[in-house]
């Protein structure tokens, strides 16, 4: 059977979308899951946007061993040395280089003629083949570009030595019947097409992505770029774990197969969306919540008495833990431990100790703890590992007569306690207030929303918020039984990755 390669742009397309970005440790964390998960490659970013991009995938490259580390660079010779230089380390090093090839494009973008296009596109492939072999070639926006010309820059860039052709849909415009008509038409079309695997790249804009890639596939392509719950510029790009999955559970209709190991899909798809404050919605395919719970009597008997009545995939195959007994104040370091590696997590002795540490004082104050709860917890842990300022300690009065005020201290960078009050509207904004008078930073609360993770009244309580600098949006998430306290972590978090992108820029 025929393998497709899952190439992963989780932390290049997918850090494109508005409000997700990542920070160093955040990426790493984030390769090392898709290596667990086995996907063929992970594109780490395109070096030639700052500083900070350049050394997370050199970092990357250096760190990951046995998937293809990509990094992607336009069609111009600085963008293409610097995604050279990136991949010095790399066990397997790949170039994606890219120019668009739409006249739409060419008119009012590029402002560039087909025959300069097509001799770009030659000449960095050539460029990048001198820092690898391995080297993948995009005609951006090529699902609207003129199909006659679509092969002619695929066939010059073959010739010039890619090995990889992607087909992009980057503006997610396709019905799949076309699409599947485009990669049928390079198969047939281009004289050199078996030099290279053709690939697909397609953007969710009219909600096509998987079913285009999927047709992709059908009509011979052997790549699909995907990302993590679907994560990605505009409305995203394909899902891997859909596109994966729907390959696997009709496996007859399309006669083909991935490498990935399915059971980590739902670790890689809750960490993406710890770390970059994504939620994935209820409804959402193989990842959320509801998909595998049955609501109606008729649905649950089937189930109870065969699950493939009602089931298409088994809720294992992807990950999700079986097991839903609930820990408690009485469970022990074995028992949670037993706990995390069933929930997918492999951490280091140190971050264990956090985790259990927390654990505990978790258990103190809730009476039952559940997967979510342990999921909330081990993100809070991981999330303050590498903070600048350490929320130390914050107390809060408020009431429908009183002012609302909040004293809060925090831990610096020098490991010195520093503190301050303010007043507020309310008591959050007291809390944020007073944390603004300890770390000047000007910003803008543009996102906040508070989300209970289990029921009952002694639930923990997630924060999520936004704040705007300088034009940039940073993310931040906080979580603790006390939502007050959640939203101060909250800002911390975002505060501390506003300031470490700062620091690394
Ligand atoms: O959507 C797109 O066309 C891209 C290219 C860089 C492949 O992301
Ligand atoms: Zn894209």
């Amino acid at each position: 059977m025929d393998k497709v390669t899952i190439f992963d742009t989780t932390l290049r397309d997918g850090e494109q979308a508005a409000g997700a970005t990542l920070n160093i440790k955040e990426k790493l964390d984030v390769a090392k899951q898709l290596e667990r998960l086995n996907v063929d490659v992970i594109e780490a970013g395109m070096p030639i946007n700052s500083q900070a991009e350049f050394e997370a995938v050199s970092l990357i490259a250096k760190e990951i061993r046995i998937p293809v580390i990509c990094a992607l660079a336009r069609a111009m010779p600085q963008d293409i040395v610097r995604a050279g230089e990136s991949l010095k380390n790399a066990a397997h090093p790949r170039i994606h280089t890219f120019i668009s090839s739409s006249d739409i494009h060419l008119v009012y973008q590029l402002k560039k003629s087909r025959d300069e296009v097509l001799e770009q596109a030659r000449k960095m492939v050539k460029q990048a083949k001198k820092f690898c072999d391995d080297v993948e070639f995009s005609p951006m926006d090529a699902s609207r570009t003129e199909p006659e010309y679509v092969y002619q820059i695929v066939e010059a860039a073959i010739d010039a030595g890619a090995t990889t052709i992607n087909i992009p849909d980057t503006v997610g415009y396709a019905i799949p019947v076309e699409f599947g008509k485009l990669i049928a038409g390079i198969f047939k079309n281009v004289p050199n097409v078996n030099k290279a695997v053709i690939s697909v790249h397609c953007h969710n804009d009219l909600g096509l992505a998987v079913a285009n890639s999927l047709e992709a596939v059908r009509n011979g392509a052997r790549q699909v770029e995907c990302t993590i719950n679907g994560l990605g510029e505009r409305a995203g790009n394909a899902s891997l774990e859909e596109v994966v999955m729907a390959i696997r559970t009709r496996n007859s209709l399309f006669n083909v197969t991935t490498r990935i190991d399915t059971t980590q899909i739902y670790r890689a798809s809750r960490l993406v969306s710890e770390l970059t404050g994504f939620p994935v919605q209820p409804n959402k395919a193989i990842v959320g919540s509801n998909a595998f719970s049955h609501e109606s009597g008729i649905h649950q008997d089937g189930v109870i008495k065969m699950p493939i009545t009602y089931e298409i995939m088994d809720p294992k195959s992807v990950g999700i833990p079986s097991s839903s007994l609930v820990m408690g104040k009485h469970s022990g370091r074995h028992a949670f431990k037993e706990r995390l590696a069933e929930l997918g997590y492999s951490l280091s002795d140190e971050d264990f100790a956090r985790a259990f540490n927390a654990f505990q004082q978790l258990a103190e104050k809730k009476k039952s703890i559940g997967n979510r709860d342990i999921e909330s917890l081990v993100a809070e842990q991981q999330r303050t590992v590498s903070e600048i300022y350490r929320l130390d300690r914050i107390q809060v009065t408020c009431g429908d007569r009183g002012m609302p005020t909040a004293a809060v201290s925090l831990i610096g960078p020098d490991g010195k306690a520093v503190a301050d009050a303010a007043l507020g509207t309310g008591p959050v904004d007291a809390v944020y207030k007073a944390i603004n008078r300890l770390i000047n930073v000007p910003n803008n609360l543009t996102e906040f929303s508070v989300k209970s993770v289990t029921e009952g009244i002694d639930a923990i309580g997630e924060v999520m918020i936004r704040i705007e600098s300088d034009c940039v949006t940073y993310t931040g998430r906080g979580a603790d039984t006390d939502i007050i306290v959640a939203s101060a972590k909250a800002y911390m978090n975002a505060l501390n990755r506003l300031l470490t992108t700062r620091k690394a820029s």
